[in-house]
């Protein structure tokens, strides 16, 4: 006890500061979600999303090269399809968006991670992330398509498929079907602890996936559940999944936190549009220091459990981690 024990100690310089740091964030371990959609010469701004874009898969390339440069090193694509109807079936096209991306990408970047989200709400006129039967999302119709996405997305070169949906027992399904057609090397990183977020506001924007009726309350996680979170993982986990994420990140550092003791596997955490929205706008405005506020927040995630954490700041991270060594 004092005056024995002075906690300040260790905390006179940065270098010894750095030197007992506990946690780091380092690129390696940061996943970039970028948006793809159908055309040439396309880069539209996401209104509520200052920073980011939909890219057309030309224009896609070179934005690749520069946050390569950045250093990132793993990216999630979403599509957003020309065409949508009842069964999202542009999701399992050979020549459907996410596909032909991943081919092109691949191509020109084979040392990136691809990780394709592996969802039908982008994909279906009515914006439900499965198969409709009447006005309820019918889970087993569901999986089969689910399935033949993850098997459309493998062919085409995604290094790691992410379902999002939420269905019940999609992991195993998906599993089966890749270990059919000769993908048992494929890993799958699940969505396993998605709650029914507000935070996913601007996504919408993004990814043009707003339900027509209804909201995503019958499969996506009540937010006022935690015991419920530790229910997917464990399904997940026993399905199959080889990374399971927990989304949104910040309102639920307790749940990613009890998901990292409990299980085995690594855990990532998905800070959501709303998240980069929310630090975005206070920080043009000059309420708080964008830099500051970003990096503070990563190592909460990483203080909380998180492996791996998927960020829309990843590039600009990269950025200031180059600043820093300069
Ligand atoms: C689609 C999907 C969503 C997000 C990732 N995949 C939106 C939703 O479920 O409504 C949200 C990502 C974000 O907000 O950044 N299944």
């Amino acid at each position: 006890m004092f005056p024995v024990e002075r906690p300040r100690r260790l905390r006179q310089t940065t270098a010894l500061r750095d030197l007992v740091q506990e946690r780091w964030v380092s690129m390696g371990q940061l996943v970039y979600p970028l948006f793809v959609r159908a055309g040439s010469d396309q880069k539209i701004p996401i209104r509520s999303m200052p920073g980011i874009y939909q890219w057309s898969v030309d224009r896609a390339l070179e934005h690749l090269a520069v946050v390569q440069a950045m250093g990132v090193r793993a990216v999630l694509l979403f599509g957003i399809p020309s065409r949508k109807d009842p069964m999202g079936s542009e999701a399992y096209d050979p020549d459907g968006i996410i596909q032909v991306a991943l081919r092109r990408f691949k191509q020109h970047f084979p040392g990136v991670v691809w990780i394709a989200d592996l969802c039908l709400c982008e994909y279906t006129d009515h914006g439900h992330c499965g198969i409709l039967r009447g006005s309820t999302v019918d889970n087993d119709a569901s999986l089969e398509a689910l399935a033949r996405v993850a098997v459309a997305q493998a062919s085409a070169g995604a290094d790691l498929v992410a379902p999002s949906d939420m269905m019940d027992g999609r992991v195993a399904a998906i599993r089966r079907a890749l270990d059919e057609q000769g993908f048992e090397s494929t890993p799958i990183m699940s969505y396993a602890v998605k709650y029914a977020s507000a935070f996913y506001g601007p996504f919408r924007e993004a990814a043009e996936n707003t339900p027509e009726f209804g909201d995503r309350k019958t499969y996506q996680m009540n937010p006022a559940n935690r015991r419920e979170a530790l229910r997917e993982v464990d399904l997940d986990v026993a399905e199959g999944a080889d990374i399971v994420i927990v989304k949104p990140a910040m309102p639920y550092l307790d749940v990613l936190s009890e998901v990292k003791a409990r299980i085995n596997v690594p855990v990532a955490a998905y800070q959501v549009s709303g998240e980069y929205s929310m630090i975005m706008a206070a920080a043009q405005h000059g309420w708080v220091n964008e830099r500051a506020v970003v990096e503070e927040s990563l190592l909460g995630m990483r203080r909380a459990g998180a492996d791996i954490i998927i960020t829309y700041f990843a590039p600009r991270y990269g950025q200031w981690l180059q600043q820093k060594k300069a």
